[in-house]
């Protein structure tokens, strides 16, 4: 065993209070790794801690606005005092938000900034407090999160409120996730993104918000997409746990596809 498996791992996971943060935490903790569960919602992250802890982990949760600078430097300073290490970190937190807007003169600049800032400025203040830690033991896995829409989707937005702001955050997730992943070659720390589709996860908002849809559009939904239906969660979870495990050393700037071959 080496040196950085001889005691448990420890996986940071954000946007972990409910949908697929929640499953991925609950994923890693039956792997072995101890957890640190972030999102704004202090709420449910207790939820997914409970989950956690059953799963046989250790686990702290973390309230924070994750695209706020100093919030990510004490949620940082906080998991080096608790754990003192971190093996991996997953960017789950994200989303288009709640403003549904359908034309582009609907879009104001502040809703522009919240979208980028909830998907890519976070995912990038919380890489960079990371790789402090894990350039520490040579060793690191870092997971981001794209989506399908990266590419652009005609139709009506469906699941995906703010799409225009949403669809260019994602794109800029890939070339965050590949430029960094270059930039870190040499440490040890790989660097990948998964690329959903449409998943509909166990609990949470993007469950709700699709089961309100109705059954028509639903099913339009299901028959636009190669595979004839929507993921899962476990499906998505069963990814970032290849990305995060040692085998997947050589693995890194990888935008990896979970999407029933929708992009
Ligand atoms: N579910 C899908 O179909 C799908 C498809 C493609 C990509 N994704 C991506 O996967 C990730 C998870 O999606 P989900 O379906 O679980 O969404 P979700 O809305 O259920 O969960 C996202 C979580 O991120 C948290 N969050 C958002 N901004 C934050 C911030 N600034 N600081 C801290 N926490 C913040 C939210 O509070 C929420 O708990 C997102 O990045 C999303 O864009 C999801």
């Amino acid at each position: 065993m080496s040196e950085h498996t001889a005691q448990r791992r420890v996986a940071a996971v954000t946007g972990a209070a409910q949908g697929l943060g929640a499953e991925i935490a609950v994923r890693l903790a039956a792997d072995g790794f101890d957890l640190v569960l972030l999102d704004l919602r202090a709420d449910s992250l207790d939820k997914t801690r409970a989950e956690v802890e059953a799963a046989g982990a250790r686990a702290v949760t973390i309230a924070a606005d994750l695209s706020q600078e100093e919030a990510v430097s004490t949620a940082f300073a906080h998991i080096e005092e608790r754990y003192g290490r971190l093996d991996a970190l997953v960017n789950t937190a994200g989303g288009s938000g709640t403003d549904v807007v359908r034309s582009l003169s609907d879009i104001s600049a502040d809703i522009w900034r919240k979208v980028l800032d909830n998907n890519l400025t976070s995912a990038f203040l919380c890489a960079r407090h990371a790789v402090e830690l894990m350039q520490r033991h040579g060793y690191g896995r870092i997971v981001n999160f794209s989506s399908a829409v990266a590419h652009g989707k005609a139709g009506p937005s469906g699941t995906v409120g703010a799409r225009l702001p949403y669809a260019a955050s994602k794109a800029a997730i890939n070339g965050f996730t590949k430029q960094l992943a270059k930039d870190l070659g040499y440490t040890g720390i790989t660097v990948n993104a998964v690329a959903p589709g449409l998943i509909v996860p166990a609990v949470g908002r993007i469950r709700d918000v699709f089961e309100a849809l109705p059954a028509e559009a639903q099913q339009a939904t299901r028959d636009a997409i190669p595979a004839g239906r929507t993921g899962t969660g476990a499906e998505i979870a069963a990814a970032v746990a290849y990305l995060v495990s040692e085998e997947a050393g050589f693995t890194t700037g990888a935008i990896l596809a979970v999407d029933g071959a929708e992009s």
